[in-house]
């Protein structure tokens, strides 16, 4: 070993022994002629290192020299700083190491940005050096965090008689909905391999094997476009779990939550976590992953809106759409005219809103420009549906119930934040379940599955299978967590002629179901027990912890928002043999 400690190890009591550290030149000031300090950083702390010009002519020459990011060894006595002098904002601030021998152990370039700014630099640039970006204590923290998040999963799961299995990278294409990365086969020649989406069919294989209790820190592949919260390339705690039902999931996951939650934050989580239907959740929140951290519900004034002589409600409500509001408490005064107008407008706009109608609360009367249009006993009842006191602000979208609930969703998200309705460091979980098994894809004539098609309808929707498939609800859940789905699975389909209706259903014919997931259904036909999964978002989760906004921040290597490894330059293009090897030839590229 190159060193006796680390640097964020030595307090008071080690005064007096002599030491060896190793570590990066964190910063450097000279005082005078006489004193040079050097702050040392490794992962565990900083310690504050003297040299002093009399103790050594040939440690003060090297020391000099020193710049920031240079790896440097010390041998130094560990020094009580002193009554007074002890720096109360580091672990090590009761001690200096005064230096007696200085190795330099390499020589850093020029860093692109400082470890410790104040202010972050451009992203592109902390990815490129990303060596340098990871030294900042915060990515530390959170890669720190991930690890030890990973630990207390692992021993969650291996306490509970569940198996670790890896499933392959190199697969065939599973349907989650996104677009495939593909990995051309050398051996057959126009064959491809799909990097998977994520373990979903392994997984049920695995229990049609008799693997009833398996979990796997599991890595996906999606090509799909990238936002936040969203990487091309992520990680999911993934489960299933056979002879179950849909409580024995969420209840294992309540379990794991609060076991990780303890165990890293220490806090007690109240559980079984709150359960909300789908139809419940958009109704009050108009998303099916609302930040329950603050209240802010939609509320319905339809019946108002029907028979009130504004002509956009009124219309909107005649060509069966809705109208629909929040209660913006106490905001009457926050939002001027143009700020209404204009901001918020255009904000609504976004989500497809052709307006955005508002009324303040003054005393016990609604006033807006609008007002005229409604009756008296209208307003009243206006004030009565959406609870409206004085001062409040009333903000309403009429438009086609899909649209009414995205924009009034962002718009309690806006609200929720301007207001400061929420603490940031509050964690709030809860279940969203029964969600529906297919939504209608216009453009292509079919239903769509909702989370996959191999999730188990809900038997006391049979009927609607045939008459109205829109109205089935799947054996299906989401973990959200402050606005995020940070969770997802279902109870599976475990028998084949169930899953060729699903399949008819989303237009997938016995051929084509055949061709693309005839292991599976060849699997169900050998004794599937009934089984169901979830898989939760790790790098979500960490996020999340972290109190981070940023998913890229918590793994140590991610890629931008254009899918591209700054640090490798990935992606990037192969030599004309490896693609020979692989009997691919490239398509002239248009010109950029
Ligand atoms: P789903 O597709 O909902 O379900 O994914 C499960 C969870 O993984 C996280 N997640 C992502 N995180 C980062 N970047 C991405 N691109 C990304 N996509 C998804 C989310 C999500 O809730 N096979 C099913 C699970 C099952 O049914 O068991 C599945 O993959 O937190
Ligand atoms: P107008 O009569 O078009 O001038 O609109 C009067 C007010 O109603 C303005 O504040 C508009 O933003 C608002 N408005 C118009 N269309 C809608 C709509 N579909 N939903 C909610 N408000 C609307």
């Amino acid at each position: 070993m190159h060193r006796t400690h680390t640097c964020g190890e030595l307090r008071r009591e080690h005064a007096g022994q002599t030491v060896t550290l190793c570590g990066w030149v964190n910063s450097y000031r000279e005082q005078g002629k006489e004193l040079v300090f050097v702050d040392m950083r490794d992962r565990y702390g900083k310690t504050q290192v003297v040299f002093y010009t009399d103790d050594d002519t040939k440690i003060d020459g090297v020391a000099r020299k020193l710049r920031r990011e240079d790896v440097v060894k010390v041998v130094g006595e560990v020094c009580y700083r002193g009554d007074g002098l002890v720096n109360s904002k580091l672990a090590t601030g009761d001690i200096e190491i005064r230096a007696q021998q200085l190795t330099v152990l390499s020589k850093s370039k020029t860093p692109p940005f400082e470890i410790e700014g104040t202010e972050l630099p451009n992203e592109e640039l902390r990815l490129k050096y990303r060596f340098v970006d990871l030294r900042r204590p915060e990515l530390q923290k959170s890669i720190i965090l991930r690890h030890n998040l990973v630990q207390a999963v692992r021993e969650y799961f291996n306490t509970r008689d569940f198996l670790e299995i890896e499933t392959p990278m190199l697969g065939r294409s599973t349907p989650e909905g996104a677009r495939d990365y593909l990995v051309p086969s050398r051996v057959h020649p126009g064959s491809f391999y799909a990097l998977p989406q994520s373990p979903q069919i392994y997984k049920q294989i695995l229990m049609v094997a008799g693997f009833d209790r398996y979990y796997q820190i599991a890595r996906c592949f999606r090509d799909e476009d990238l936002r936040a919260d969203r990487q091309p390339e992520f990680t999911q705690i993934d489960v299933e779990m056979a002879f179950v039902e849909r409580d024995d999931i969420l209840n294992t996951i309540d379990g794991l939550i609060a076991f990780v939650m303890k165990k890293i934050r220490n806090v007690d989580i109240q559980v079984p976590l709150p359960r909300y239907t789908y139809r419940d959740v958009m109704e009050r929140y108009g998303s099916d992953k609302p930040d329950l951290r603050f209240g802010l519900e939609i509320v319905d004034i339809g019946p108002v809106a029907a028979v009130c002589d504004f002509g956009v409600f009124k219309g909107v409500m005649s060509s069966g759409g809705r109208v629909r509001g929040i209660n913006a408490k106490g905001a009457a005064e926050k939002y001027s005219r143009r700020l209404l107008d204009v901001d918020l407008k255009n904000f609504v706009g976004d989500f497809g809103a052709k307006g955005l109608a508002y009324m303040k609360v003054v005393g016990d009367k609604l006033e807006s420009t609008i007002v005229k249009f409604f009756t008296e006993e209208q307003q009243r009842e206006i004030l009565t549906r959406m609870d409206g006191k004085d001062g409040d602000l009333l903000l309403f979208v009429a438009d086609t119930p899909k649209v009414t609930n995205a924009a009034l969703a962002a718009l309690r998200s806006r609200l929720g934040k301007e207001l400061n309705l929420y603490d940031p460091s509050q964690f709030q979980c809860q279940w969203v379940l029964d969600f529906p098994l297919v939504t209608w894809n216009a453009a292509e004539d079919r239903f769509d599955a909702e989370h996959h098609p191999f999730c188990q309808p809900n038997p006391e929707d049979a009927e609607f299978m045939r008459t109205d498939p829109s109205k089935v609800r799947a054996d299906s859940y989401d973990l959200v967590v402050n606005g995020y789905e940070a969770a997802s699975g279902s109870v599976r389909i475990h028998d084949s002629e169930m899953q060729q209706v699903v399949f008819d259903l989303l237009k997938i014919n016995p051929e084509e179901a055949e061709m693309r997931f005839g292991f599976l259904l060849e699997a169900l036909r050998y004794g599937a027990p009934p089984h169901a999964g979830i898989a939760l978002g790790l790098d979500r989760w960490v996020m999340l912890l972290a109190g981070d906004d940023n998913i890229r921040d918590v793994i140590a290597f991610p890629k931008t928002q254009k899918a591209a490894d700054m640090l490798t330059g990935a992606p990037a293009p192969v030599d004309a043999r490896q693609l020979k090897d692989l009997s691919i030839e490239v398509a002239k590229l248009p010109e950029k």
